[in-house]
C-alpha cells in the first residue's frame, strides 16, 4: 500500500507552527505581519486561490487584503498600482495573482514587484538569486514540494528525480534546487535531476521517468503520468491542478498524474487536490513572515 501524502495535514502543522511563531515575534514589534493580493479580472479559479490564501494570512496572524482590478485596466496603470504597494510601508508582501489578462505582459508585471517585497519570488533578481543559490523568496510551490519531501522522510541526495514541466515559476527553479549543493545559503537537495517537456517525445519521457526514484510533474496535461511510466517504490508528486467539469457540471481538480493506477506502483503519491496545494498556501505564509521580518528589522 502506498502511502497517500496528507498535504492539508502538513499545512495545517506548518500553519500552527506559524501562528505561534508570529504570536511569539509580536510581542517585540507594533503590528501584524501584511500581505496584498493583487487580483486582476473575474476568473473563479483566481479568485477562490486567493481567497484560500486570504484565509489562511488570517489563521496565522498576517493581516491581508485583496486589490481587486478590472481586466480592462492597462499594464501601466497596473504597474502604477504596484509601485504604490512597493512604497507603502504597512504592506510587506505583494503577490499579483497569475495569469494576468492577455493585453498584460506577466513578465512586466512580476518584475515591478519590489523585490523585498516579492514572496512569490518571481522578481527576476530573486530568480537569479536562487539560480546563485543565494539567500531568496524561492516560489511557494517549489518550497511546497520541497518540505513536503522532507516531512515525508524521502531522502533525495544521489537519487535520481524527473521533473516534467520547465516553467518558469516551478520546474526550472524547483530543478535547480533539487540539483544543487546542499552546502549553500540556500540548501540544494543533491539529486540527479533530469527536465523533461513539451518537445520530450512520449517514450523517451517513459524511459526516463522509469529510472526515476521521484517522479515530480507540473504540466498541467491531465494524466500524464501513467502507472507503466513510475518504478515500483517510487515517490510521485503532482503538482498539476487542472480544472475539469464532472457529468453534473461540478467543477474538478485534476492531476498530471493517473493517481488511482500509479498509486498500486508508488511507494508515496500525492493526491489532487489535497497534496501539493495546501503546501503551497502554507509557504506563502511564511514567505509573508519573512518579509515581515526583514522589513522591520
Ligand atoms: N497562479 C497560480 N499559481 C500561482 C502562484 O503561486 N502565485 C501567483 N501569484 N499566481 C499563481
Amino acid at each position: 500500500m502506498p502511502q497517500i501524502i496528507n498535504g492539508r495535514n502538513i499545512a495545517n502543522e506548518i500553519q500552527d507552527d506559524l501562528r505561534a511563531d508570529i504570536s511569539e515575534w509580536l510581542k517585540t514589534n507594533k503590528r501584524n505581519p501584511s500581505l496584498v493580493a493583487v487580483l486582476v479580472g473575474d476568473d473563479p479559479a483566481s479568485i477562490k486561490y486567493v481567497e484560500k490564501k486570504m484565509e489562511a494570512a488570517k489563521y496565522v496572524g498576517i493581516d491581508s487584503k485583496i486589490e481587486k482590478l478590472p481586466d480592462t485596466i492597462s499594464e501601466s496603470e497596473l504597474i502604477s498600482k504596484i509601485n504604490h504597494l512597493n512604497e507603502d510601508v504597512s504592506v510587506d508582501g505583494i503577490l499579483v495573482q497569475l495569469p494576468v489578462p492577455e493585453h498584460i505582459s506577466e513578465r512586466n508585471v512580476c518584475n515591478a514587484v519590489n523585490p523585498i517585497k516579492d514572496v512569490d519570488g518571481f522578481h527576476f533578481s530573486n530568480a537569479g538569486k536562487l539560480c546563485l543559490n543565494m539567500d531568496t523568496f524561492v516560489p511557494c510551490t517549489v518550497l511546497a514540494v520541497i518540505e513536503l519531501l522532507k516531512r515525508t522522510g524521502v531522502e533525495t541526495f544521489a537519487k535520481n528525480i524527473v521533473v516534467c514541466g520547465r516553467s518558469k515559476h516551478i520546474g526550472l527553479p524547483l530543478s535547480i534546487l533539487l540539483h544543487s549543493d546542499a552546502r549553500n545559503q540556500l540548501p540544494g537537495l543533491e539529486a540527479t535531476v533530469t527536465m523533461c517537456h513539451r518537445n520530450t517525445p512520449p517514450e523517451q519521457l517513459r524511459v526516463f521517468t522509469k529510472l526515476a526514484d521521484i517522479v515530480i510533474s507540473a504540466t498541467g496535461v491531465v494524466h500524464l503520468i501513467k502507472e507503466d511510466m513510475v518504478k515500483q517504490g517510487a515517490c510521485v508528486v503532482d503538482i498539476g491542478m487542472t480544472r475539469t467539469k464532472t457529468q453534473e457540471g461540478k467543477v474538478k481538480l485534476v492531476g498530471d498524474v493517473d493517481f488511482e493506477n500509479v498509486k498500486n506502483v508508488a511507494e508515496y503519491i500525492t493526491p489532487v487536490p489535497g497534496g501539493v496545494g495546501p503546501v503551497t498556501v502554507a509557504m506563502l505564509m511564511k514567505n509573508t513572515f519573512k518579509a515581515a521580518k526583514i522589513h522591520l528589522s
